[in-house]
């Protein structure tokens, strides 16, 4: 079988969609969105990224809870709360009075919350970064998606010990598949069926922390050390900024890394 983890860089060109100014403000408690008006959600203050439901793809059975690229036309989702458990029509997401973040189907039955466990006002934003955070406050982060990832890393985000991705289980089915990135001294690439290593950084254990920011992913050591270089943005890097980046575990077990302009002024795909 082919090597199967490669890292790509894929350039796609992307026309940007006219967008309404939403003007940002905190999440506070007590605020819902549910799934029977999809077109509610909690931007980031650019709009770049929101928080909310998508009906999944393949059918229209369902809603993930999810974060995703605002301003790319296939709104291609970040992070899902509940890609194992998908949410009926009538289910509803709150930010509770308590400051717990629970998503609730028709009947009242929890599918999923994540708690604050702490005294004192809170709040949810979406931010700029793609991470949905409770904070306090102070702004001192209780909660934030960057910790829970399901299948894809943005620039911004840091991955500790013993952090995971799963691929979902195909592209149409968010659902957990079969592939699994786990950062454990390396960060290898296994099938969770049958545990094999198709792919590792091959750090000899020393790798402590991925990290992404507009230059590349990079696998670091607990002094801080770059160990590895795991894909470059080379290719963006003299207007990085003017990409968005995401890079994920696919269902076909490949980890890819793409990049799309924020805009276009040409109509021609770049690669
Ligand atoms: C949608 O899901 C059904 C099973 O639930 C499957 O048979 C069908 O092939 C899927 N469609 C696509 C486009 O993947
Ligand atoms: C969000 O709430 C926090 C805490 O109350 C406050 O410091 C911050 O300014 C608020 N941000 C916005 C954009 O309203
Ligand atoms: C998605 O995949 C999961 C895991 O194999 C499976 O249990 C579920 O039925 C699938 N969903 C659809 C809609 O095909
Ligand atoms: C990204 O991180 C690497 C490794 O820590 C560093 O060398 C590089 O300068 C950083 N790039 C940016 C744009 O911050």
């Amino acid at each position: 079988m082919a090597f199967h983890c490669m890292f790509l860089l894929a350039i796609f060109l992307v026309f940007p969609l006219s967008t309404i100014a939403q003007s940002y403000k905190n999440v506070s408690l007590g605020s819902t969105l549910t799934t029977s008006d999809v077109t509610k959600f909690w931007p980031s203050p650019s709009g770049d990224f929101a928080f909310g439901f998508q009906r999944i793809r393949n059918g229209s059975s369902g809603f993930l809870l999810a974060i995703w690229f605002n301003k790319l036309e296939g709104k291609t989702i970040v992070w899902s709360a509940n890609r194992n458990n998908i949410a009926s029509e009538g289910s509803k997401v709150e930010l509770s009075i308590d400051g717990r973040l629970v998503l609730t189907d028709p009947n009242g039955q929890e599918i999923w919350a994540r708690d604050t466990a702490s005294a004192g006002p809170v709040y949810g934003a979406m931010l700029d970064t793609g991470n949905f955070v409770l904070a306090t406050s102070s702004s001192g982060i209780l909660w934030q998606s960057f910790d829970e990832p399901t299948d894809t890393i943005l620039p911004g985000q840091v991955l500790n010990q013993r952090s995971r991705f799963v691929s979902s289980f195909s592209r149409t089915n968010a659902s957990s598949g079969r592939f699994e990135l786990f950062l454990d001294g390396d960060l290898a690439l296994y099938t969770i069926k049958y545990p094999i290593v198709y792919w590792s950084t091959t750090t000899g254990g020393s790798g402590n922390q991925v990290s992404f920011n507009q230059s590349g992913i990079y696998l670091h050591a607990a002094n801080g050390t770059l160990l590895t270089l795991i894909s470059s943005s080379n290719e963006t890097n003299s207007t990085s900024s003017q990409f968005y980046q995401r890079a994920i575990l696919e269902s076909d077990g490949v980890f890819r890394h793409y990049a799309y302009p924020k805009r276009s002024s040409s109509g021609r795909p770049m690669v």
